[in-house]
Formats: structure tokens, C-alpha cells, sequence
């Protein structure tokens, strides 16, 4: 069998998934590869218990594996964007292919990267860096490929999706939750990219960049975390039908695209509503098919170790074939790509979750329910929740139809002002998903 060498740079929480699957389940993978992948060169700073390296060629500089003449492809698993764009463009202009697991690499440098490797006749895959373990970047590629699609709603954190499901169905505290998760290895290396939603855009923009063939661009995406969430809005969701995950959502329209992440409530019957833990899922709407649901593990050290195998097995049997058969990178030559303009957040059109805790006495409903007139914002259900003995102050949660954020912003300014009304309002998205 023809032999393919490969290089592996990183011998992190995914490195060691790959180099171990790779090992436990060769004979499989050859025989679908059509060759024999061999690991010709292991690039890692140190060791990595979980793994024996014993008879593999292993260096601690991961620069020599970029140059590496007799390897193929390189694998970058090291994450960060300087140093693995540095070595990502070396193993370019070494004439090497690429797969990598790094969303935020492909997100920020994604164009010049695929403009370098077009331009060398090489082939870059990634389908590791959005979802983990779910093949959602070929499904969107080549799966969709005769579809024009809608609209595309994911759970694709899988640490923030964790958080949440413990701190819902445990009650558990945020740190606490966050720190199993870094030892779990789910986490990025500052934990803030997930927590904050930023590991969540920069997949967004790449599925983005699929769906609706444009340019690979963080440019106008609306970005919010968990960090501000409470648990009492989780439970009043709970109350109200609705689970609240945290969403990424880009949805094409006539006044451009929705490009946005941030916690959303979602009506309990939707299927998304019930992935939990580490899962990720992505909700594609499109017009051909409908709605198609992706499910699976979305962080983890095999989970995206079967990614980034699945794409060293593309490259591996498409280097035989003629380069015109080859898919490009996002799914269409890049000269295809048309940018498109991002909506202000401002502009969107949803339905909102708001609390805000209010003079338990005549007259404060109706002064709030008269701003939301005002505003042209109709109410789909108002709750007052009964005020502990001895306080003053009773919590009002209302869900209202569909509206303008910035309608629904200047509401919020209004209430805020009233005299009856203590502190801040909260407010959070709404999504059906269901057309
Ligand atoms: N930190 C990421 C997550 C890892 O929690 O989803 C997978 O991209």
C-alpha cells in the first residue's frame, strides 16, 4: 500500500486522543484511507502520560515536523493563533498539507490560509474546530451542498453547555462547574473564550462562512457569555416552559445576516432544549430539506481526535486524485465568496425574556405594561412572583412577542427610570427555532 506520513505537532488533550486512535484503530483507518498512514514525526514540548511515544520520532521542535521532508501532512494541534499560524504557513511553503482542530487559527487567518494553500496546490482541513466530534463542517459543505440554507442555531460549547446543564439540573456553583471542566480537558487554555462566548464566535463565523458562502470574517458578530447569568432566570425560565442555552445563531435575511452568541431561552419542546453536558448541537434550517438536527460530543480529547482523523483520511485519499476534485476549503473557490453585511444586533427581531423587581403595590403593572404599549411591544405572559415575608419588592418576569432589540432597549431605559422599580432589568433572548 502506498504510504502516507504524517506529522503531529501538539501532544495536548487532543494530540494524545489522535495519536492513540490512530494506533488503537490503524488497520480500519488504512484500509478507508486507501494507504498506509504512518506517524512519521511527533512534535510536543514534553511528554504526555496518557500516551507511549516510545517508538515514535518525537522532537521538541515542532518547526522540524513543518519542514519535515518526508512528511505529507502536517497535523497542528498546538491551538493559539501566532505561533500556529507561523507554523501552519511553514508547513504551506514546505509543501505540506494541513489539518488542524484550531477554530480560532481558521476564524482569524482562515483566508489568508486558504488563499496560501490554493495558491501551492495543498489542501487544508478543519473540520475538528467547530462541534468536536460532530462532522458539522462536512455535513454543511458537501451534505447541504444543494441546499440553500436559512438559517443555523448550535449549542457549540460544549464547556459553557456543561456549566449550565450542572448548574440547572445541580444547582452547583459557576467556579466550581468550571474548574471540572478544565480538568476534564473541555476547557481552552484561558477559559474566559468560553465562558465569555469567543471560542463560540469564531465557530459561529466559520459555519457562517459555509452556510452562506462568504468570506471568513469576526467583523459585526454580536458576542455575549453565561458570565451574567443568574441562576434564578434559569429557573423561571424553567418555570415558563423554556431551557436557556447558549446559542450561536446566524440566520440569512433581506437586511443581511444575523451573526450572534449569547444565552438564549429556548421553548422546552425543542429538541435542542434537551442537550446537555459537554454535548453540542447544530439546528440547520434550509430550503430543500428543512430542519436538520447534528448531535454529539462537542469537546474531549477522542471525541475531536475522530475529527481531525476523518479529515488526515480525506487528505490522505484525495492526494491521489487530480486537485480539481477536491473540495475547497469552504465549500466553493474562494474568488466564489461574496461578503455580505452583518445586522446590528439592534435591528434583530426576537422575543425577550425581562426581570426586574418592582414596589409590590397599585399602579407599578400597568405604569410597565404602558411603556411596552408604548414601545409597541406586545406581552405573551407576565408572571409576579410573591414577595418573601418582610420585603418590599416582588420579582416580574414578562415574556414578549416578537420585537426589535432596539424597541425593546429603550423599554428597558423606561422601566429602569420608574421610581417603583429597583436596580437593573435583565433581559434574554428568545428562540423558537421552529421555522
Ligand atoms: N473549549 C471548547 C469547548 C473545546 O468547550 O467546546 C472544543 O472546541
Amino acid at each position: 500500500m502506498r504510504l502516507v506520513n504524517i506529522g503531529i505537532c501538539g501532544l495536548g488533550t487532543v494530540g494524545a486522543g489522535v495519536f492513540n486512535v490512530l494506533g488503537r484503530n490503524s488497520q480500519q483507518i488504512n484500509s478507508r484511507a486507501n494507504c498506509d498512514l504512518v506517524i512519521a514525526q511527533l512534535g510536543a514540548r514534553r511528554d504526555n502520560p496518557d500516551c507511549n511515544t516510545a517508538d515514535t520520532n518525537v522532537t521538541r521542535d515542532i518547526f522540524e515536523v513543518a519542514k519535515n521532508p518526508n512528511i505529507d501532512i502536517v497535523v497542528e494541534l498546538i491551538g493559539g493563533t501566532d505561533v500556529a499560524y507561523e507554523l501552519v504557513m511553514t508547513a504551506l511553503d514546505n509543501g505540506k498539507h494541513v489539518v488542524t482542530a484550531n477554530k480560532a487559527l481558521i476564524a482569524q487567518h482562515g483566508m489568508e490560509i486558504f488563499a496560501a494553500a490554493e495558491a501551492r496546490g495543498l489542501m487544508v482541513a478543519y473540520e475538528a474546530a467547530v462541534a468536536g466530534g460532530i462532522p458539522i463542517i462536512k455535513a454543511l459543505r458537501e451534505g447541504l451542498s444543494g441546499n440553500r440554507i436559512n438559517w443555523l442555531a448550535g449549542i457549540i460549547n460544549g464547556t459553557t453547555n456543561f456549566i449550565l446543564s450542572e448548574m440547572d439540573s445541580k444547582g452547583r456553583e459557576f467556579a466550581d462547574v468550571l474548574t471540572e471542566a478544565q480538568e476534564k480537558g473541555y476547557a481552552e487554555a484561558d477559559p474566559t473564550f468560553d465562558v465569555e462566548g469567543i471560542d463560540a464566535a469564531h465557530k459561529l463565523v466559520i459555519m457562517t462562512s459555509l452556510a452562506f458562502g462568504m468570506p471568513l470574517s469576526l467583523d459585526g458578530i454580536f458576542t455575549d457569555g453565561i458570565t451574567r447569568l443568574e441562576p434564578q432566570d434559569v429557573s423561571y425560565a424553567r418555570e415558563l416552559g423554556y431551557a436557556v442555552k447558549h446559542l450561536g445563531i446566524t440566520r440569512q435575511t433581506d437586511q443581511g445576516v444575523e451573526l450572534r452568541v449569547h444565552p438564549t431561552l429556548v421553548p422546552e419542546t425543542c429538541l435542542i432544549a434537551g442537550v446537555n453536558d459537554v454535548s453540542n448541537a447544530v439546528m440547520v434550517n434550509a430550503d430543500a430539506v428543512g430542519t436538520t438536527l447534528f448531535y454529539g460530543p462537542g469537546a474531549g480529547s477522542e471525541p475531536t481526535a475522530s475529527s481531525v482523523i476523518a479529515d488526515i483520511v480525506d487528505v490522505a485519499r484525495a492526494m491521489n486524485a487530480d486537485a480539481d476534485t477536491w473540495v475547497p476549503a469552504l465549500g466553493c473557490q474562494s474568488s466564489a465568496l461574496q461578503p455580505q453585511k452583518i445586522m446590528d444586533i439592534q435591528d434583530i427581531e426576537t422575543s425577550f425574556y425581562i426581570r426586574f423587581s418592582a414596589l409590590d403595590q397599585p399602579g407599578v403593572l400597568s405604569d410597565i405594561t404602558g411603556i411596552m404599549a408604548n414601545a409597541g411591544i406586545s406581552i405573551e405572559a407576565i408572571i409576579q412572583k410573591e414577595q418573601p415575608v418582610g420585603e418590599d419588592y416582588v420579582n416580574v418576569i414578562i415574556l414578549t412577542n416578537v420585537t426589535k432589540e432596539r424597541l425593546l432597549d429603550a423599554a428597558v431605559e423606561n422601566i429602569e427610570q420608574l421610581e417603583t422599580v429597583r436596580g437593573s432589568v435583565t433581559f434574554i433572548r428568545v428562540e423558537h427555532l421552529d421555522q
